[in-house]
């Protein structure tokens, strides 16, 4: 039904260059390599990824923000915008709704849950906002947040402060932890009597850490505590199983490492909070328990949502391992090459599994910002500069598509900010 749906609004995936091919089949522009990398140093395989994307006249090392979509992706946005604007309203009241569910179907597929479960928004602060502001909360419950949450994440918690007399209690996430244990204790420890729900990051957006989210939802749920996890920068990076990982609640971007048009985002729940959680935006034609309730934001762009069915499609076809093998390849190459000059000071984990794309590294006596700056002025890299009160540098993240001398390229221009100082 999805596919026989999907495929009368754009072409199949093969067309797409999507489908499995053989290693002498000729590729199309803008089609994904053929088969499996040899591995995360395999640069032929890799260098048609980066064929996918536009060619750029700068170094791009800030992929944490969001993505760039791929060709084959962009083109099925395109076709998508292009049936809309054809057929008008009959596409937005026929084809529209059977094409949401292919990719509700998609993405429960990806997440190892089903289509009940999956929300469709625009973002990770959406989905963030109608959890955290929908659940009935009572002057002085308490909600557990961290020391390292990200800022639109910071404004609801202060907002339910404001709004509904909610406690907030915060974890400090250690920034080297020993063990998962630390991490856990971290969060448990803060835990106050009425404690109702923690807000859990799967990837820290300032240095890159993978948290243990199982052990820490594992902990939360024993205690009767809501776990409600951003897993931002996880989707696309991670193999993510909500139900597996012990969370309530799971928001994700997609437009992130996951490589959808911007403006697409997810939120997972466990079937029994459904009903539980009052929407923002008022639904009252759907019964409590359907979560599309939550998806009711009036007239939207729809081909952003149907390009996702595509962006799975390519991230399949790379493989969730061999992604993540690759940007940690990638990462470590740069890291490795500046970890023991000296003035420069990494502040993100090293050892596995704590380690993803995203990597902060700051040099002594300069300023994010100043460093930022010079990365761009003196070598043409662009980054961004992270001054936070738990962690401050300049945030490198690396894509699958980031050839290796762009990492290269940064280990040098970071190797002659040390060596120049301040003042050069
Ligand atoms: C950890 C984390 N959570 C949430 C967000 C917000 O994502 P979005 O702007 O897609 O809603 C970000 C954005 O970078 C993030 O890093």
């Amino acid at each position: 039904m999805r596919r026989r749906v999907f495929s009368s609004l754009v072409p199949g995936l093969a067309a797409l260059g999507c489908a499995p091919q053989r290693a002498d089949a000729p590729r199309s522009p803008g089609s994904p390599p053929a088969g499996a990398p040899r591995g995360p140093d395999d640069e032929a395989w890799w260098s048609q990824i980066a064929g996918l994307y536009p060619p750029l006249d700068f170094i791009n090392l800030e992929n944490g923000f969001f993505t760039r979509a791929a060709a084959p992706v962009m083109d099925a946005h395109r076709r998508a915008r292009d049936a809309i604007n054809r057929e008008g309203a009959r596409y937005m009241r026929l084809s529209l709704l059977p094409a949401l569910e292919a990719v509700r179907t998609r993405l429960a597929a990806l997440l190892h849950t089903v289509p009940e479960q999956v929300a469709l928004l625009r973002n990770t602060t959406e989905a963030m906002n109608l959890v955290l502001q929908g659940l009935p909360w009572q002057p002085g419950d308490e909600l557990l947040g961290s020391d390292q949450d990200y800022p639109t994440n910071v404004e609801i918690e202060d907002t339910l402060v404001r709004r509904r007399g909610v406690v907030l209690r915060r974890a400090r996430v250690p920034e080297a932890p020993a063990s998962d244990a630390e991490v856990v204790d971290a969060f448990v420890r803060e835990l106050g009597p009425r404690t109702r729900a923690a807000l859990v990051t799967h990837v820290i957006h300032l240095s890159g850490q993978v948290l243990p989210v199982a052990a820490i939802c594992a902990a939360l749920r024993e205690r009767g505590v809501l776990a409600i996890v951003d897993g931002a920068h996880a989707l696309g990076q991670l193999e993510v199983d909500p139900a597996g990982l012990s969370a309530d609640v799971y928001a994700a971007s997609l437009h992130k490492w996951l490589g959808a048009p911007l403006g697409n985002g997810v939120l997972w729940l466990r079937r029994e909070h459904i009903a539980a959680i009052e929407p923002l935006f008022a639904d009252t034609s759907k019964a409590s328990d359907d979560i599309r309730r939550f998806e009711h934001v009036g007239t939207r762009p729809a081909h952003d949502v149907v390009a996702v069915d595509d962006a799975i499609a390519l991230h399949e076809h790379i493989g969730v391992a061999a992604k993540r093998a690759r940007l940690l390849w990638l990462r470590e190459r740069w890291v490795d090459a500046v970890a023991s000059l000296p003035g420069v000071r990494l502040r993100c984990p090293r050892a596995q599994p704590r380690a993803s794309a995203i990597a902060t590294v700051a040099v002594e006596g300069m300023a994010p910002a100043a460093l930022a700056e010079r990365l761009w002025q003196q070598h043409r890299i662009y980054t961004v500069a992270i001054e936070h009160p738990v962690i401050q540098g300049v945030r490198v993240s690396v894509h699958p598509s980031t050839p290796v001398a762009h990492v290269d390229a940064i280990a040098q221009a970071l190797a002659s900010s040390s060596r120049r100082g301040p003042g050069a």
